[in-house]
């Protein structure tokens, strides 16, 4: 199953499942980004929207990008302010967004689906204003070393969805690469993993 089809079978209880990651993810991100005001963001693979209620508050405007339409689908009907909009892109081609003209990009859960990070860097690189900022959160390698991947229940059928390993220093050698420099890394456990590898690693880049 390609990451597209299972995203689009995925979409109508991505947001009801049981999942301590997105939970979590939600929470981490919350407190990162709690005090951010930019003018223009970006928010690579939106999903359902989970995220883009909040960053909606964050910025004068956003644009929000999945190559998912049933996602996407989910996501227009959950935010609905006018300087929010939803665009439908393939993050492994051009973004279509245009050069330095976003003050901060935001990506959760995503790169796990995406082989080649070098590019989405390049593409974070050319499309941030001076001193704009890449936001990163992701399931923690520690968790993918252990097998751990994006998975769904489709009845009594386990559905993983195709993913690739990233290091963290997979995640510093394509920002280097593109001039991003590491201001902040985080390691977080949801309450129910005690005495576990963390879930998700978060990374703040500067251009
Ligand atoms: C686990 S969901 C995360 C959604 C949202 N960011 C969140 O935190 O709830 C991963 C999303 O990435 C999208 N995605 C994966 N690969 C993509 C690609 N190459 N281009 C665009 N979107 C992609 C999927 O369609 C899906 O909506």
């Amino acid at each position: 199953m390609t990451v597209q089809s299972a995203y689009n079978q995925w979409a109508s209880t991505y947001d009801t499942d049981d999942n301590l990651t997105r939970d979590l993810d939600a929470q981490v991100t919350k407190s990162a980004l709690e005090n951010v005001h930019c003018r223009a963001m970006l928010e690579l693979g939106c999903g359902t929207g989970k995220n883009t209620l909040f960053l909606a508050q964050l910025a004068d405007s956003v644009v929000a990008l999945d190559f998912s339409p049933k996602m996407l689908a989910q996501a227009e009907t959950k935010v609905t302010a006018a300087h929010v909009q939803f665009a439908r892109a393939d993050l492994t081609q051009k973004w279509p967004i245009s050069d330095h003209s976003v003050d901060y990009i935001v990506c959760n859960l995503v790169l796990e689906h995406i082989e080649d990070l070098r590019f989405i860097f390049s593409e974070a690189s050319r499309t941030l204003t001076e001193g704009g900022r890449f936001f990163i959160s992701e399931l923690h390698p520690f968790k993918q070393y252990l097998g751990g991947k994006a998975n769904f229940s489709q009845g009594s059928r386990a559905i993983e969805i195709p993913a690739f390993i990233h290091h963290v220093s997979d995640f510093l050698a394509a920002a280097l690469e593109n001039e991003l420099r590491l201001i902040d890394l985080g390691e977080w456990w949801h309450e129910h993993d005690q005495n576990q590898p963390p879930r998700l690693v978060t990374f703040l880049f500067e251009v």
